[in-house]
């Protein structure tokens, strides 16, 4: 299949109706979002939904997020609580997706089975503007399972191209880890995934939240869970930074922050900095781009610093501890 590549120098005003007819023609879209690339099909094409499960080589009782324009769409979607429009107006639009009860024409290719659908608005002017035009769009990230999410548009490209009618190349993605997952069918807010939005500013908005954690329970609430994720092929593993002297000029790859090269591995050619801890947001960004590369580089496997566990570093520490379990496939 040939696919279509729309670049776009002004996500606010160029033309993407080549790519809104695609979606309506129930064809496949891959396009920027301000978290990662999203692969998307119109939510209510039970069809075309299904071709992104067979593309991406995804499970089908893995659910998709539905990428909504506006509230009102929002509400088309899902039956949404009366006491979580105040939050929800105030982290909206923005990278964040609220799980509540699906209304009944939400395809079962959608939600894989499930009574409940996750519904987000984007932030980014072309998944709104995909949305608005076309309709709500069903999306998981735009790699092929198991890849890392792809936050840049040659990593769409590399996993998916001949594969999709049509890639929308936006860039880099703003903050390049997945959005934070609250699921708000229960008495409490219960964190399914964290991400750019924080447990901390989570709290803040809704009192208090639950957080949930895949070794204290059986129980698989986010289906994605439980599988293999965001992992290189070759061997990752997790080290503290008093460490990762002992890797200097190795054939094993290093990721680590600014700060630790500068202290640990100043004079050593086998290291690729992820950002520094003074710009979080940036280790954030980086981080896909960087575990793409452990499979391109020479090196015959990797070692990634630990981070602190707060804040966003909570979210990208999630991510990297997955990276890491992927290892043992
Ligand atoms: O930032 C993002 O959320 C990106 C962009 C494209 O929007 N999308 C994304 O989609 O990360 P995906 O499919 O890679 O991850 C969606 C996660 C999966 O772990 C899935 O199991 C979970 O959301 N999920 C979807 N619907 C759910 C539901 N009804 N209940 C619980 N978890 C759900
Ligand atoms: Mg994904």
């Amino acid at each position: 299949m040939e696919t279509l590549i729309l670049k776009v120098g002004d996500p606010y005003k160029d033309d993407i109706s080549q790519a809104c007819k695609i979606l309506k023609n129930g064809g496949l879209v891959a396009f920027p979002t301000e978290t990662v690339y999203g692969l998307g099909a119109l939510a209510f094409m039970p069809g075309a939904v299904r071709k992104i499960f067979a593309v991406k080589g995804r499970p089908a009782d893995n659910p998709l997020i539905v990428h909504v324009s506006s509230l009102e769409q929002f509400e088309e979607v899902c039956y949404v609580d009366e006491r979580y429009w105040p939050v929800i107006k105030k982290i909206t639009p923005g990278p964040v997706t609220f799980v509540f009860r699906k209304r009944p024409h939400v395809p079962n290719e959608v939600t894989g089975g499930l009574n409940t659908v996750g519904v987000r608005f984007p932030a980014h002017p072309i998944a709104q503007r995909l949305a608005l035009c076309a309709g709500p769009i069903a999306a998981p990230s735009a790699n092929l399972s198991g890849k890392p999410s792809p936050t840049t548009f040659e990593s769409v490209y590399e996993d998916l191209n001949g594969k999709i009618e049509c890639i929308i190349d936006g860039g880099e993605s703003a903050f390049g880890i997945e959005s934070t997952i609250v699921d708000l069918t229960g008495e409490t807010p219960l964190v399914l995934r964290p991400g750019p939005i924080t447990i901390e500013e989570l709290e803040e908005l809704f009192g208090k939240v639950n957080v949930f954690n895949p070794e204290e329970t059986s129980r698989p609430l986010s289906p994605g869970m439980k599988y293999r994720h965001y992992a290189p092929d070759k061997p990752l593993k997790l080290v503290n930074s008093e460490e990762l002297a002992n890797f200097a000029n190795t054939d094993i790859l290093v990721l680590c922050t600014e700060e630790s090269k500068e202290k640990f591995l100043k004079n050593a050619r086998n290291v690729l900095t992820i950002g520094s801890l003074k710009r979080p947001y940036t280790i954030a960004q980086n981080l896909y781009k960087s575990l793409r590369y452990v499979d391109k580089s020479p090196y015959s496997s990797a070692v990634i610093e630990k981070l602190p566990e707060y804040g966003i570093f909570f979210s990208i520490m999630n991510r990297i501890k997955k990276a890491v379990r992927g290892e043992k496939k």
